[in-house]
């Protein structure tokens, strides 16, 4: 099993760049240190950079150690975590509607007119283009979004304590769902990344934001040490239970539903709000960009098929065989199963937090 870092051990911003009186953003710090770190360009045109201990997409490299460096938390932020490809855009609708409902309509809601990450920036992505302001704008109780590794947030999460959602995915899912999503950011003139290609960089824990087990695994534990601050979902029983885990997402997020909205149908609206064929039917992610440095990104890229289990028709079972068993291997002892196994076990999302996992 793989080491236990807590959210308390993670390294405090570097020494370097936090003196008094120097420039609180300077990206040519960052350059010299990222051109030092290890390459890989198998998932071309991304590039990933190993950044202690996972592959960091280069781009959002800088935006990682400014905001390492510079983000500061406020005690009542929560935030949205995943791995990608794991049910983000879902997650940040979800929290985001729940977080709202009393401020819109549903028939006038934001989610209708902005993708939700729009309306849930990731924040390490905002920092590499220069945008720390618009984070340090927003109005208080902030949602706020990035894939990096439990062990890579910034200190200031950690020492304010803030709440953290998690939502993780069978990695055979991941993988497809990564494959078809970087497949779409490559141009017309790059054939797609062979599968097997892919599938092999996948299980050697080569790809975006990778090792995937290490990274579930790091937030899985702090979710066992501090059940109250770490809510861990997965992709497969919000498609099979979405009531329960909306609702346990209110509870959590410390705005439940009261017994009047659950009555009125509050719950439900928030599930239709934000379910794939709503998002999906809406002009803005059918139309819309994403603002992202340098990649020619479509709202629609975040949707495809939205459901579980398409990993069978893209790997033979042997592949899916191999990736299982590599799963097993690495979350074993850690009390967590992902792959199908664990979403029957993980039903009673209400109510008794034991049986949350
Ligand atoms: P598929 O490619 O398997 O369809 P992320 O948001 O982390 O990038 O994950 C994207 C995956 O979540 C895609 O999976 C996408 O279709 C799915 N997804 C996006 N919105 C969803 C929704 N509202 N409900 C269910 N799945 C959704």
């Amino acid at each position: 099993m793989a080491a236990q870092p807590s959210l308390c051990n993670s390294p405090p911003p570097m020494e370097s760049q936090g003196k008094k009186g120097a420039d609180p953003r300077p990206p040519s710090n960052y350059t010299d240190l990222i051109s030092t770190l290890p390459l890989e360009e198998g998932w071309a045109p991304m590039r990933n950079r190993k950044y202690q201990g996972f592959w960091i997409p280069q781009r959002a490299l800088t935006g990682t150690l400014d905001m390492q460096q510079n983000f500061k938390a406020r005690p009542d932020d929560l935030w949205v975590l995943s791995y990608p490809k794991s049910g983000t855009t879902w997650l940040k609708a979800l929290a985001y509607a729940i977080m709202t409902r009393a401020q819109y309509p549903f028939h006038h809601h934001p989610l209708l007119r902005q993708n939700p990450h729009e309306c849930v920036p990731m924040v390490d992505r905002t920092y590499s283009r220069g945008q720390a302001p618009e984070i340090e704008a927003m109005p208080s109780p902030r949602i706020l979004n990035t894939h990096l590794p439990c062990s890579l947030l910034p200190h200031s999460i950690k020492s304010l304590d803030c709440k953290v959602i998690y939502v993780c995915r069978d990695p055979k899912d991941v993988l497809v769902s990564l494959w078809y999503f970087n497949n779409g950011l490559r141009p017309q003139s790059m054939e797609p990344i062979p599968f097997t290609k892919a599938f092999e960089m996948f299980c050697e824990g080569n790809c975006p934001y990778g090792p995937i087990w290490e990274h579930v695994l790091e937030y899985w534990e702090e979710s066992q040490r501090r059940p109250e601050k770490v809510l861990f979902l997965k992709y497969e029983e919000m498609l099979e239970e979405p009531l329960r885990i909306v609702k346990r997402l209110a509870e959590f997020m410390g705005c439940p539903f009261s017994p009047e909205e659950e009555k009125e149908g509050v719950v439900e609206e928030v599930i239709e709000l934000c379910s794939f064929d709503k998002l999906t039917s809406l002009e803005v992610n059918k139309t819309g960009k994403v603002l992202l440095p340098s990649i020619p990104l479509t709202n629609d890229s975040f949707f495809r098929k939205g459901g579980a289990g398409d990993w069978r028709n893209h790997m033979s079972s042997e592949m899916a065989r191999k990736l299982d068993r590599i799963t097993e291997q690495k979350l074993e002892g850690s009390g967590l199963t992902l792959g199908g196994v664990a979403v029957k076990a993980s039903a009673a999302i209400n109510g008794d937090d034991q049986a949350l996992f």
